[in-house]
């Protein structure tokens, strides 16, 4: 299938980013959302960051401006939805926000036309049935922050057919994206539960009084290569953030494993939760690191 069309549904930090990489891609795109504040925001946001870019040399004036030009934004997602190719959501993390989008383009939307979800928890399959075209139905995951990040997680439910597959994986490439295709739906996909599983290793070493966090942080980006530590790394997703994940992972499994270490409780429980509150694993006293 051809995708000349693509609209985002929701202008928030991955949206609107997932819109611009979309433009820059040379698709024509519209970026939807319920609220015009956001909207303005994201438009602007996305002009100065090509601004940016083209002071830097990155990119050219002329490139700039085609890509912000082929970029439309709206509150009307019927009229957005009725021409469009490929619908990717990346609306507010609920499930019934969700299925209420995935309803509405199911109806506005033509016939051929794929919707994806951008959700890192769920699977498509939750909102494939709100619709009357499951098999076109999938996940197409990107990374904060969108237009630097490469990878794309394309995951498939039950009935996921090939061709709504082999479209979305064209697209992620056409964007430039390495997709990596994710044959079964699973909470955290790879990309998370890969991190998730080296956060917890490094819980268990620092509570177990093997090593100090520092020392952690150190060996995982001297030895290994990463480009931060997992306490690093905490500090920077929030705290607060990947608590709620593993009580909602724990909510979906059942499974004691999963629920937070309690050494980030703690931190959670007295409010240090990373950069944003000045606090986390390290200080950061008002000064980012
Ligand atoms: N933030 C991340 O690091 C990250 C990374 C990968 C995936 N995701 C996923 O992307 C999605 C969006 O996350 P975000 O961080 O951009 O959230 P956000 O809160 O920054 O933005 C969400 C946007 O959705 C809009 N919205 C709410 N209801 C809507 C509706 N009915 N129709 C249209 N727009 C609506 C809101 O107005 C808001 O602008 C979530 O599903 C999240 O799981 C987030």
């Amino acid at each position: 299938m051809v995708v000349n069309n693509i609209l985002v549904v929701g202008a928030g930090a991955m949206g609107s980013q997932i819109g611009m990489v979309a433009a820059l891609a040379g698709y024509q795109v519209t970026v939807q959302d319920i609220s015009a504040a956001m909207l303005e925001q994201a438009e602007a946001q996305l002009r100065s960051r090509m601004d940016a870019s083209v002071a830097k040399g990155r990119m050219s004036r002329e490139d700039a401006d085609a890509a912000l030009g082929r970029l439309a934004f709206s509150e009307d997602l019927a009229a957005a939805a009725a021409t469009t190719d490929l619908a990717i959501e990346a609306a507010t993390e609920k499930l019934e926000i969700k299925r209420g989008i995935f309803t509405a383009l199911d109806a506005a939307a033509p016939p051929h036309a794929i919707l994806a979800t951008n959700s890192s928890t769920f699977g498509s399959s939750k909102v494939a049935d709100a619709t009357g075209r499951p098999g076109q139905v999938c996940n197409m995951h990107f990374f904060n922050p969108a237009l630097v990040m490469k990878c794309v997680e394309v995951v498939r439910h039950e009935s996921t057919s090939q061709d709504t597959i082999d479209t979305v994986l064209a697209v992620a490439k056409r964007m430039g994206k390495a997709p990596v295709l994710i044959e079964k739906e699973l909470p955290g996909f790879v990309a998370n539960r890969l991190m998730g599983a080296i956060r917890d290793e490094a819980l268990r070493l620092y509570a177990d009084g093997i090593a100090s966090f520092q020392d952690i942080d150190t060996a995982a980006k001297t030895a290994l290569g990463h480009p931060m530590g997992p306490f690093e790394l905490m500090d920077l997703v929030g705290l607060d953030v990947s608590h709620q994940i593993r009580q909602a992972t724990f909510a979906e499994t059942g499974d004691p494993a999963d629920l937070p270490h309690p050494a980030l409780s703690a931190l959670v429980e007295r409010g240090d939760y990373g950069r944003k509150s000045g606090k986390g694993w390290y200080s950061y006293d008002g000064v980012q690191k």
